[in-house]
């Protein structure tokens, strides 16, 4: 704490370099410029409590700071271990006018490398917010998530306060893990400290919005057992969400992890990809693009059969695994690369995930097995079977290009991020128009978005006649698609 602000980041003497970046960042992101542009002076977010858990990247940083222009007061955590920019959350620790004697920028909780207790007592910080001029207790009263960690946490809290108990958990219990252990933990310290800290302030809460595809089927699945505590907006499946950072994100990401990890030639190489949804279909092209054969191994025939269309090979990670130099897992699926695979697997092949959680690939499974880590670098590990042949695992198994990189670029988190910002906004102004259920942004600001896009990219929109407009059954202003369209 410095004043009246707490924070933990991994070095403030890095915050100069983090603002350099952060303000080419903002030439790239013209729809969280336009936002800035447009409602700066309204501050629709006034009042907005937001707790915020992104990656804390440079281009989160601009976000952070557009939620502040429009009005908001933010605290942040990042949704991963490994996907801290250290001097971006600097920067936005002193903020645009702040120096290091005196930040006045936003509360951030996040270092990269942080251990998973560390993380979950990161994402409780930024939940904890000072309390009230009149002294009592106060929570966030908007949330925006990635990934569902901050929403799980809320909704553990709430149910483990309400019974007056928090499980107690054995390595032989069948929903044992690693993380949910920490996470349990962490609510019975909590609980201990404040026992009314989650019940006060969760009712405060008007809704959150969530930017990724786990997060969402997180969201849809506590709605559907009626236990979902707020209204949920998923930004994901924006059309210039998911059809854009999914997919030509990766596209950029995936090449760029794998390069700076560990510099191997692609080009030549076989590399299978388990998952051809939005994130698989950059994926593989990002590997192709670099001249890799692509084997891609699908459950669902539609998507099977758009990658047979593609020109890829489509086979299972059963009947391919020993051909491959590289294995990409992009499922938000669990159990996709066990140690059996990797056993299987040649000599020195990359193994790495770029969906949301570790549980893709079996890590633990691999720590049992016998192999021996030899830390190449950090977040690139050698694992040394005993017949001696060894694996390349990446980021531990979790997402690569985060871990290994940067993550995405700022141009398509632009369009990501000017939704995460619309939604706060819906949410938080219209706080009585929502159930507790999750919506989608209407196709209006989806079209929106795009907009600002493609004109920042030079790009020349046809305008329709009226005529034509009639003739095809939309308004010459959009929305130009109906609702079941699917890009
Ligand atoms: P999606 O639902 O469009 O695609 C996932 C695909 O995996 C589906 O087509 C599904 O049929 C397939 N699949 C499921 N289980 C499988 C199995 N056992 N074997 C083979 N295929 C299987 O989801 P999307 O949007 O592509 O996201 C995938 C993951 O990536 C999610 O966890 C999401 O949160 C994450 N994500 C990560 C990003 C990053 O920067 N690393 C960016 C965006 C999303």
């Amino acid at each position: 704490r410095i004043g009246d602000l707490d924070f933990k980041v991994a070095d403030l003497s890095l915050a100069d370099f983090g603002r350099k970046e952060i303000s080419l960042a903002e030439h790239e992101m013209p729809g969280m410029m336009a936002l800035r542009r447009e409602y700066s002076e309204v501050r629709p977010l006034a009042g907005a409590r937001i707790s915020g858990s992104l990656h804390m990247t440079v281009q989160t940083a601009v976000l952070i700071e557009t939620l502040v222009d429009l009005g908001a007061d933010v605290r942040w955590a990042s949704c991963n271990i490994f996907s801290t920019q250290d001097h971006a959350a600097a920067a936005v620790v002193i903020g645009r006018n702040g120096t290091p004697e005196n930040p006045t920028g936003v509360p951030v909780f996040a270092w990269k490398g942080e251990t998973l207790p560390e993380y979950w007592w990161c994402t409780d910080r930024m939940l904890r917010w000072p309390n009230a001029a009149d002294g009592s207790v106060q929570g966030p009263n908007m949330l925006l998530d990635d990934g569902g960690d901050a929403t799980l946490l809320i909704h553990k809290g709430v149910q483990y306060e309400k019974a007056g108990v928090v499980p107690a958990l054995s390595e032989e219990d069948a929903d044992y893990t690693e993380e949910y252990s920490v996470i349990l933990d962490l609510l019975r310290a909590s609980l201990s400290d404040d026992p009314q800290y989650w019940t006060t302030t969760s009712p405060s809460i008007i809704g959150v919005t969530e930017e990724t595809t786990t997060g969402v089927n997180r969201l849809y699945q506590l709605a559907a057992a009626g236990e979902l505590l707020f209204p949920a907006i998923n930004v994901n499946d924006s059309v210039t969400k998911s059809k854009f950072d999914n997919k030509y994100g990766i596209r950029h990401s995936l090449v760029d992890g794998i390069n700076r990890a560990v510099d191997v030639l692609i080009g030549g190489k076989v590399a299978l990809v388990a998952g051809y949804g939005d994130v698989g279909k950059g994926a593989s092209e990002s590997l192709q693009g670099q001249g890799a054969r692509v084997i891609i191994a699908e459950a669902d025939p539609i998507c099977a059969l758009q990658a047979l269309m593609d020109g890829y090979e489509v086979a299972t990670v059963e009947s391919a695994v020993e051909r491959a130099d590289l294995i990409i897992t992009t499922t938000g699926n669990k159990d996709i690369i066990g140690v059996d695979h990797m056993r299987r697997m040649k000599h020195q092949a990359i193994l790495g995930n770029i969906g949301h959680f570790d549980n893709e690939i079996d890590m633990a499974g691999l720590a049992r097995s016998g192999a021996s880590r030899i830390e190449i670098k950090p977040q690139v590990d050698e694992w040394r079977f005993p017949d001696g042949h060894t694996v390349i695992v990446l980021s531990e198994g979790r997402l690569l290009n985060l871990g290994n990189a940067t993550g995405h670029p700022s141009f398509v988190m632009s369009a990501s991020f000017s939704n995460q910002v619309i939604a706060q906004i819906e949410l938080f102004t219209k706080p009585d128009s929502w159930d507790k259920e999750v919506y989608r942004l209407p196709k209006s600001l989806d079209e929106k978005v795009a907009r600002i896009h493609v004109e920042a990219l030079g790009g020349e929109l046809t305008q329709l006649t009226k005529d034509q407009a009639e003739y095809i059954g939309v308004d010459v202003e959009g929305p130009f698609k109906p609702e079941h369209y699917r890009y």
